[in-house]
């Protein structure tokens, strides 16, 4: 399917997008691992949750109520997991193929691991290192690539410091610390996503947090409870750079999740000079959540540093084109991991928005923006990645003419329906 985008005068109205996705994994493992039943209200019915969860059903996990409002996880606990018939299939889902790992390592049975083209170019040395320390039997293609073969062991607890700032790899180690003998220890160079330190704790786990540390007490029971997911904020980027950039707008995003550490978003399109309140914030679940007010504003350039970069992985690509509109340079740097995510997306965004008029260069870590540009509509390529589908839509709502967004069902691996809410909330 292709997007077709033609420019828009404004965008305005109330609206609530999807659950988060990084949470929704996390409710169907942390549920399926718990003692008793977990409901799960929000749950995002996108294709990479529902990749966790038919790994999950291999894995002898009954889920209810997939595709309804709530869903129900039955968890068979940390060991009772059945050895699957067939190799598991994480489709494009990175966050399946890094996480799940954690689990199989210390299970009594062998399993294997596969996903799509694109999958299976995503490393995962970053997630057999410190599970090999922790006494896993697990094999890769050279070590890198999926399929991953796992030989089920007993795991031991370890300390261990990731060289790569990443939710996926803490969220592993994590998992299969709760499995391991012992105390397991996490550090990171950089603050990411404690999605899965705040569940774990939420189920009852032992867990400690710290700055940029996690430590967790093995074999510790997990008891089911009701989880209620926020929206996701990646997905509300796509709608806060909008109603940035489009003139005379004002839109209301409710209950979207507000988690410091996913809030890199909010604080650089602030600290640009984007016009964004909350109201109605509230925790539950141990998760905060508000309403995001945001409306046009005129933005500037900014530099974007290593530091918040696992922050704001995921919304670089809407960035980049917020930069396109902002006066001055925007530059972001230490940015690489964004050259192994479903696409390269440097490359991808640099390649794309050019296309469209826009000033923006390559670099091997990030990349330059100078704005703001006119953008002018064109024959545009997502790459199969569903986060540069959105932003170029985006971009094209504000360029002069029309866009088309080629390769663009990849939108349903985060965010089913974005086509229908986008034309709810345009005048054009
Ligand atoms: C995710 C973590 C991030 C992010 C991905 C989801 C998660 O990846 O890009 O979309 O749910 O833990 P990394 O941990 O590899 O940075």
């Amino acid at each position: 399917m292709d997007l077709v985008v033609n420019p828009v005068k404004s965008v305005a109205g109330t609206i609530k997008v999807p659950g988060d996705k990084s949470i929704s994994h996390r409710a169907l493992i942390i549920g399926a691992l718990a003692n008793g039943t977990t409901t799960i209200n929000g749950f995002l019915h996108a294709a990479d949750c529902l990749s966790t969860a038919s790994c999950l059903k291999k894995l002898g996990v009954k889920i209810t109520n997939i595709s309804e409002d709530i869903v129900e996880v039955e968890g068979v606990s940390l060991f009772n997991f059945k050895k699957p018939t067939s190799i598991l299939d994480v489709a494009n889902s990175g966050t399946t193929l890094r996480m799940l790992p954690g689990v199989l390592a210390a299970q009594n049975f062998d399993s294997s691991l596969t996903g799509d083209e694109s999958v299976k170019k995503r490393p995962v040395d970053r997630i057999i290192r410190p599970l090999r320390q922790m006494g896993a039997d697990i094999t890769a293609v050279d070590d890198l690539y999926a399929p991953i073969q796992i030989h089920g062991r007993p795991l031991s607890g370890i300390s261990y410091a990731t060289p790569v700032p990443s939710a996926q790899v803490k969220s592993a180690i994590l998992l299969a610390g709760l499995l391991a003998d012992g105390l397991t220890t996490v550090s990171e160079t950089a603050v990411s996503r404690d999605h899965t330190e705040r569940m774990l704790k939420y189920f009852g786990a032992q867990i400690e947090t710290g700055d940029k540390t996690a430590t967790i007490t093995g074999k510790t029971f997990l008891k089911g409870s009701q989880v209620i997911i926020p929206g996701d904020i990646s997905s509300a980027a796509f709608f806060i750079v909008a109603a940035l950039i489009i003139p005379n707008s004002r839109i209301n995003i409710q209950q979207v999740g507000v988690n410091p550490t996913r809030m890199g978003l909010i604080e650089v399109l602030t600290e640009m000079g984007g016009k964004i309140d909350q109201s109605n914030w509230f925790s539950q679940a141990n998760e905060p959540r508000a309403d995001l007010i945001v409306a046009s504003s005129s933005l500037n350039g900014t530099t974007i540093k290593s530091e918040i970069i696992p922050q704001i992985i995921d919304e670089l690509p809407i960035i980049a084109v917020a930069a396109t509109q902002a006066r001055g340079v925007t530059a972001v740097e230490g940015a690489g991991e964004l050259r192994i995510k479903e696409t390269d997306r440097i490359s991808a965004i640099t390649t794309e928005l050019n296309k469209m008029g826009a000033e923006i260069t390559e670099k091997e870590d990030g990349f330059i923006v100078k704005g703001p540009v006119k953008l002018k509509g064109a024959t545009v390529n997502s790459y199969g990645d569903h986060r540069m589908a959105m932003a170029l839509a985006i971009a094209g709502s504000v360029a002069e003419g029309k866009t088309v967004v080629c390769n663009s069902d990849c939108v349903g691996i985060s965010f089913p329906g974005f086509d229908k809410m986008f034309k709810q909330v345009i005048n054009d």
